[in-house]
């Protein structure tokens, strides 16, 4: 056995180093100070790591054999098993722990190494026992021969069949394999020992890591190949455009989902990161799990982001910790119908071995941490997450859905990570419990826009003009925080820039001018130097409604990948797809027939789906009220109600249409109803009757998506419980109610968004953790505007950020309250809104607990609370205001008399913005509650508080936990206290104070009778 005085493994010294000789680590108690570090080191790696650990702690009899035997259950997580580890060598002493330390050295070094150290006696006559203390290199000898000696084992009667296929589960890697075998001869008097001992010395020592050989070797580089070609361009259209991905990546911004009011210290905001930090430990749900799961609306690049993630590793420039990566796409694998295996899965549709499959499949099982699957696009698998059916052989073929779910779950191909990419809607509590991360994709953040805006435009100027056009027209740069609308904008920046272009405010506006910009190109170069012109539609009706078929088909069947059967039966021709929007199906993993084709994204299907309902002739218009959640009105008084025009047809068959309505996926309808209302909008109602035979057609499904539309957010308002008496009346939006107010918002009918909550009464409205993103905000607004009570309006916890609080100023007249907690908000976007709250009459609250907050937005909020003379209530925790921005806040605080909450968690005012604050307060007239709760002050800053409250005779609450406060200072707010008859409650806790602060303020608490509670 061979040690080190001091042994420990990288990652674990000071800084990242290996320690120097003597260090706290080698002491029990400083294993013990480390031992989170330790864990961390231990479940990081994989499985097979942790077991080589093992074996080295089995080899130097630091571990037993039962021991062994309960830190290798088999299914138990590896974090658990961890754990138990260091217990267990804990409980052996210092030396125990040392030779941990020395073990997962020693395993780390074997993992870089072809051929461990050490030799052992072939003919030793305490075989069993000279197994076992040369474990490490056994095993290693015997991978990649298992099979062979298990055979010559039987033939020589030292095991039996029954015992051969224990060990040959497919479950096992290699290494586990021989480590059963090692484990079977310590129990067996027949020789076993002996005869592994004698042969394992025959076996030729390996020369190469097990990925070194030529089958895996010659794999690899035909996989980087592959990925390298599939992920080289972006999305194209009509073949005539290729962007190259390199060229107009752009990052996007990618928040980490923690869970709320767990434990631990609270992240700074925003908590993002870069593509490169995917696999870094954030935020784990369940350390034990290897998916990371990535959640974003249709449209917001997720996968773009998995397209760069494969081109960065084929590059070779990122992610090589991966040797294999698998790239698939869960629209294209549930066309899979017959049961496959991962063997058949990965080499039949992803890439396929041209050599030695056999060693390139062992190799992928045994070293599951080289390897990663990205699967993009649960939201577009029609198979619901369930874990019901456990399936972990590798080598048996099962259904595609259970093979997808058992490798998402760990249970095939564990340690393998795993990335998967979802809308929202898709991802349930279910599945989050098998997800290691969770992180949110959030599109481009304002600096992202002009940067995509750059790259996209060389030219001179163009950027530069789009950039302006951008700025002056908030509610297109709204639209342009989702990436797909960047790209259509940059795709249509001729017709936007010219004179006149006028400015798509709605997401029905874009698509349309999109779809003018693909119809002009695909026409004749005589017809597209003179624009569109009149009729330009009609012309391309037919193609427009085959394709519409096919979209809305699709959307009824969960299928976003069509077969040339399929577009034959939507009647979609070569000259329909010629337009563009039909593209080859990205990514070659399913192959067979002839190329199928996709859209360009799933929400030109949506596009195209409304437009086959709005132009269809032998759609009921009865139908629209699937899309906008509506129940059958039936024979009820409802029906009555019914507008005539609506009903005409509403008795008779709907056919496939409604089939399709009713089967599609409510977050493809959400969007498909918007664009259908879009469409119908007044607006565009010229432009679409000039495709429509009947005029009164139009008007007919107009006043049915009006009248669906409208009843379902009355049902909306209905079923909110009524207020609590003496409470505000508190509504938290249920499912699809965003959409609902979306839809109106493209329908732009003021009169309708005034009839929608004319019956509304809430005192609260709550959308926390709703993905409400700028175009969300300028739909709330152009609804909320209308209420005729103002309303608290929460929005904490979305991705709000400045172009969203732009969108809801219109709205900032109804409200009293506006919560805008972690939305990245900057000073800019603050700024903007104080601005305009300025003059709203009926806003006295603001919070804006962790944006990103800075003293040059106090200037700002010094005019608020100067100027605002019914203010109520300030809370700006978890920001970046420092002393300079905290003296600004307390000049505006100077001449305010309605104040009453003011919050400054966690900023760094530090004393110097303790004693500027104090110093206005002294005479403040109305403050009841101020937290300076984490904000580096000292005695200085608690001298001048205390001073404040000598003098101060409203402030009821003092938050001042977690500062820097000794007794001196504590000993000064006790004597304060003695002056002091308002304040109830004094919160002291987490400072340096002793029993010597404890008691000035035990003392003081006799001679006050006001004071309630004080937290020490
Ligand atoms: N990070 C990015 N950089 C540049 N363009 C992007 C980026 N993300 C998305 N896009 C553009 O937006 C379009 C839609 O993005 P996509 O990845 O398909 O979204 P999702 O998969 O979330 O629906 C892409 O085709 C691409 O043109
Ligand atoms: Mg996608």
């Amino acid at each position: 056995m061979e040690q080190t005085s001091c042994a420990c493994p990288p990652g674990l010294g000071p800084d990242g180093e290996c320690c120097s000789q003597g260090c706290a680590m080698c002491t029990q108690e400083g294993f013990q100070a480390q031992r989170s570090q330790l864990l961390g080191l231990l479940v990081s790696g994989s499985l097979e790591g942790f077991e080589s650990v093992l074996d080295w702690l089995l080899s130097w009899e630091v571990l037993s054999r039962e021991d062994y035997e309960s830190l290798s259950l088999l299914g138990q997580p590896l974090s658990l098993l961890a754990r138990r580890l260091l217990d267990t060598v804990w409980s052996k002493g210092a030396w125990g722990c040392e030779q941990l330390i020395t073990a997962v050295q020693e395993a780390q070094a074997d993992s870089r190494n072809p051929e461990p150290h050490g030799c052992w006696d072939p003919h030793s006559p305490h075989a069993a026992r000279e197994l076992q203390s040369h474990r490490p290199a056994i095993i290693r000898r015997l991978y990649g021969h298992v099979e062979g000696v298990l055979g010559l084992a039987q033939e020589q009667g030292f095991i039996s069949q029954y015992e051969c296929d224990a060990i040959r589960l497919p479950i096992f890697t290699s290494s586990q394999r021989a480590r059963r075998l090692l484990d079977l001869a310590s129990v067996k008097a027949n020789g076993l020992a002996a005869f592994l001992l004698r042969h394992a010395q025959e076996l030729p020592v390996p020369t190469a890591l097990p990925f070194e050989a030529a089958p895996c070797q010659k794999y690899m580089s035909k996989l980087r190949t592959t990925v390298a070609a599939q992920s080289r361009f972006l999305s194209t259209y009509d073949g005539a455009e290729n962007l190259c991905l390199e060229d107009i990546y752009t990052d996007s911004v990618l928040g980490v989902r923690t869970d709320v009011g767990s434990a631990g210290p609270l992240q700074k905001s925003p908590a993002t990161l870069g593509l490169g930090e995917l696999f870094h430990p954030h935020g784990h749900l369940n350390e034990d799990a290897d998916t990371v799961l990535v959640v974003g609306e249709a449209g917001s690049g997720k996968s773009t982001l998995l397209q760069r993630l494969h081109s960065l590793w084929a590059a070779g420039r990122d992610f090589q910790e991966f040797l294999f990566v698998f790239p698939f796409s869960c629209r294209q694998l549930q066309r899979l119908d017959r049961p496959l295996s991962v063997r058949t899965l990965l080499f039949e549709h992803c890439c396929s071995p041209d050599v030695g499959q056999q060693d390139v499949l062992r190799f992928l099982l045994d070293h599951p941490d080289r390897v990663l699957l990205t699967f993009d696009g649960l939201d577009e698998f029609r198979f619901r997450f369930t874990d019901r059916e456990r399936h972990c052989s590798p080598n048996d073929p099962t259904s595609i859905q259970n093979l997808l779910f058992n490798l998402l779950q760990g249970n095939l191909l564990k340690d393998a990570r795993k990335v998967l990419t979802s809308r929202p809607d898709a991802v349930s509590a279910l599945l989050r419990r098998y997800v290691r991360a969770e992180l949110s994709l959030e599109g481009f953040s304002e600096e992202g826009i002009e940067m995509y805006m750059r790259k996209h435009h060389r030219e001179p100027g163009v950027a530069d003009c789009l950039l302006r056009l951008l700025r002056a027209t908030s509610a297109l740069r709204g639209l342009c925080r989702l990436p797909v609308f960047s790209w259509m904008v940059s795709k249509c920046h001729r017709e936007l820039l010219q004179p006149g272009g006028g400015s798509p405010k709605t997401t029905t506006d874009m698509y349309l001018l999109i779809l003018q910009h693909f119809l002009l190109h695909s026409s004749s170069p005589d017809q597209a130097a003179h624009g569109p012109g009149p009729g330009f539609l009609r012309g391309r009706l037919p193609s427009l409604l085959h394709l519409g078929c096919l979209a809305l088909r699709g959307l009824g069947t969960c299928c976003y990948v069509f077969s040339a059967k399929q577009l034959q039966a939507a009647q979609v021709g070569p000259e329909d797809i010629s337009l563009g929007f039909l593209v080859p199906a990205k990514g070659q993993g399913v192959r067979g027939g002839s190329a199928p084709l996709e859209f360009l994204h799933v929400t030109f299907q949506c596009f195209f789906a409304a437009f086959y309902l709005v132009l269809s002739a032998d759609m009921p218009p009865t139908s629209l009220r699937h899309l906008f959640g509506c129940r059958r009105p039936s024979s009820s008084p409802l029906a009555r109600l019914l507008p005539t025009l609506c009903i005409q047809r509403s008795e008779g068959p709907e056919g496939g249409v409604a089939a399709w309505l009713r089967e599609a996926e409510p977050h493809n309808l959400q969007i498909t109803a918007a664009f259908v209302a879009g469409l119908l909008s007044r607006e565009h109602r010229s432009l679409l009757a000039e495709c429509q035979a009947s005029g009164k057609a139009l008007l007919r499904r107009h006043a049915c998506a009006r009248w669906y539309l409208a009843r379902s957010l009355r049902q909306h308002f209905h079923s909110i419980p009524p207020a609590v008496p003496g409470e505000a009346k508190s509504v938290h939006a249920l499912p699809g109610f965003l959409w609902l107010i979306r839809s109106l918002y493209e329908m732009q009918e003021e009169q309708l968004a005034r009839e929608a909550v004319r019956g509304l009464s809430v005192g609260h409205l709550k959308l926390t953790f709703c993905g409400v993103g700028p175009a969300e905000c300028a739909a709330l607004a152009f609804v909320l505007r209308h209420l005729r009570r103002p309303v608290a309006l929460q929005l904490d916890y979305n991705s709000v950020g400045d172009i969203g609080v732009e969108q809801l100023l219109p709205c900032l007249g109804v409200c009293k309250a506006l919560y805008l907690r972690d939305n990245d908000i900057s000073d800019r976007g603050i700024c903007k809104l104080i601005e305009h709250a300025l003059s709203c009459e009926q806003l006295q609250k603001l919070a804006l607990f962790n944006n990103r907050l800075t003293d040059d937005c106090t200037h700002s909020m010094a005019k608020l609370l100067a100027c605002k003379r019914n203010f109520l209530a300030l809370r700006l925790g978890n920001n970046h205001i420092t002393a300079v921005g905290a003296a600004v806040l307390a000049q505006g605080l100077r001449s305010n008399s309605s104040l009453q909450f003011l919050g400054f968690w966690g900023n760094r005012v530090g004393d110097q913005g303790a004693q500027a604050l104090a110093e206005v307060l002294g005479d403040h007239q109305s403050l009841k509650w101020l937290s300076l709760v984490g904000n580096n002050i000292g005695s200085v800053g608690a001298q001048a508080l205390a001073l404040m409250l000598e003098r101060n005779m409203v402030l009821e609450e003092l938050c001042l936990e977690e500062n820097h406060l000794q007794d001196e200072g504590v000993c000064s707010l006790a004597k304060a206290l003695k002056r002091n008859s308002s304040l109830k409650v004094l919160k002291l806790s987490n400072n340096r104070v002793t029993y010597l602060g404890a008691e000035a303020l035990l003392q003081a608490l006799e001679r006050n009778d006001t004071i309630l509670e004080v937290w020490c």
